[in-house]
């Protein structure tokens, strides 16, 4: 086995939740029930997955992984389901879709929260059935027999009371529930996973495996990891690329982390660095918002209050218009309500109205 591979498949950390996060992993894996897996991102949904699929009796099988929130419906339904021949242009051939693939294993779908009404629709029905109907056939191609693993960083129970996840599907994936807290809510956790990526860091590039400085441990541990094991594993990384005497001091940290210690800038003043340089980048390259601030959104590179510092200085040059928020950040006129929608979704929408006793917009280019 790689080191990749061991490093997917051991759950580090002996904190409360952990242990008992191991307990119902092991249950999961001996009996056969869906399992939806809850917490934000990053913080170890998807090996949790693994985890239960490789000590399942499925484990010979496949486990295929579909992101759900990557994909159009209409992708994601060939994706799933398969197409035959000629079912839309460019289908040459007939393609099985990962259900089929995954036959007698498991099927980890993750941000299964970000599905459409229709998709939900087409779910619900093969999860009722097992039967596979692929796009553009008139019948049931065949029936599957997949083990399904949801996950989803949403509040489920939130989207079905706003109508915006189908409560019966909501019913059907919630058999057993796994939730995973945030890292900054099990912090003893912290140490052992730092020495364990720096270690696997060090091994992959091929340098000395780091001393920690008590300071520089210090703040690693007080650091609240908004990005959860995700961005701690990222930040090990970058430690690793960058040391060069096999120490890491305070000096080598990179700034978020800094600037989270108590006795260094305080919260009154929060360095924006990341917010600063997403928005120069912005309005400076030509790039929509689309491309530039959306994907390291959803992927939680940058955080609700990164968004809330992006959205608030563009204001500032509009005077408060999202109409020509809209233009500044190069997306077409039509894209207004889609954006607006994308910050109220995710609690990110700034109140204009701030903006509108202030200067013209023509005063403040
Ligand atoms: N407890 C843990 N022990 C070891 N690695 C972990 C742990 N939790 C998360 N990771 C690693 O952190 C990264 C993010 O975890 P992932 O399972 O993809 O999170 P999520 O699916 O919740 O967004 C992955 O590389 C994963 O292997
Ligand atoms: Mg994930």
């Amino acid at each position: 086995m790689t080191s990749q591979s061991e490093e997917l498949l051991s759950l580090i950390g002996t904190s409360a939740p952990i242990v008992s996060v191991r307990q119902e992993i092991d249950w999961a894996a001996r009996c056969d029930t869906k399992v939806l897996i809850t917490g934000e991102s990053g913080v170890g949904k998807e090996i949790v997955a693994r985890l239960i699929h490789a000590g399942s009796r499925r484990c010979d099988f496949p486990l295929v992984t579909v992101n759900c929130a990557a994909l159009t419906e209409t992708l994601l339904e060939t994706e799933l389901f398969g197409h035959v021949r000629g079912s839309f242009t460019g289908a040459f051939r007939d393609r099985t879709g990962v259900l089929e693939q995954a036959h007698r294993g498991t099927v980890f779908m993750d941000e299964v929260g970000e599905t459409t009404p229709r998709m939900q629709g087409m779910l619900l029905r093969f999860l009722e059935t097992g039967e596979i109907q692929r796009v553009g056939s008139e019948r049931t191609d065949t029936r599957v027999n997949v083990r399904v693993i949801a996950a989803t960083n949403r509040n489920l129970v939130e989207a079905v009371a706003g109508k915006r996840f189908r409560e019966d599907l909501y019913y059907r994936l919630n058999v057993m529930q796994l939730h995973l807290p945030p890292l900054r809510g099990r912090m003893d956790d912290i140490p052992a996973l730092l020495s364990h990526f720096l270690a696997h860091f060090a091994a992959h590039y091929d340098v000395a495996n780091p001393v920690v400085s008590p300071d520089a441990m210090g703040v690693l541990t007080r650091y609240q990891w908004p990005g959860n094991v995700r961005e701690l594993k990222n930040a090990a990384e970058r430690l690793i690329v960058r040391s060069r005497n096999g120490r890491i001091d305070v000096t080598d940290l990179p700034v978020e982390q800094l600037r989270a210690g108590p006795e260094l800038p305080s919260p009154a003043a929060p360095g924006h660095a990341t917010a600063d340089a997403l928005y120069e980048s912005l309005v400076t390259s030509g790039q929509s918002f689309w491309s530039v601030v959306y994907p390291p959104f959803m992927s939680r590179d940058i955080t609700r209050d990164d968004l809330r510092f992006v959205v608030h200085k563009g204001l500032e040059h509009t005077a408060g218009s999202y109409r020509m928020l809209t233009e500044r950040f190069n997306m077409p006129a039509h894209d207004c309500k889609r954006f607006l929608d994308f910050l109220r979704k995710h609690d990110c929408h700034v109140a204009f109205q701030q903006f509108r006793t202030t200067q013209s917009p023509a005063a403040s280019r």
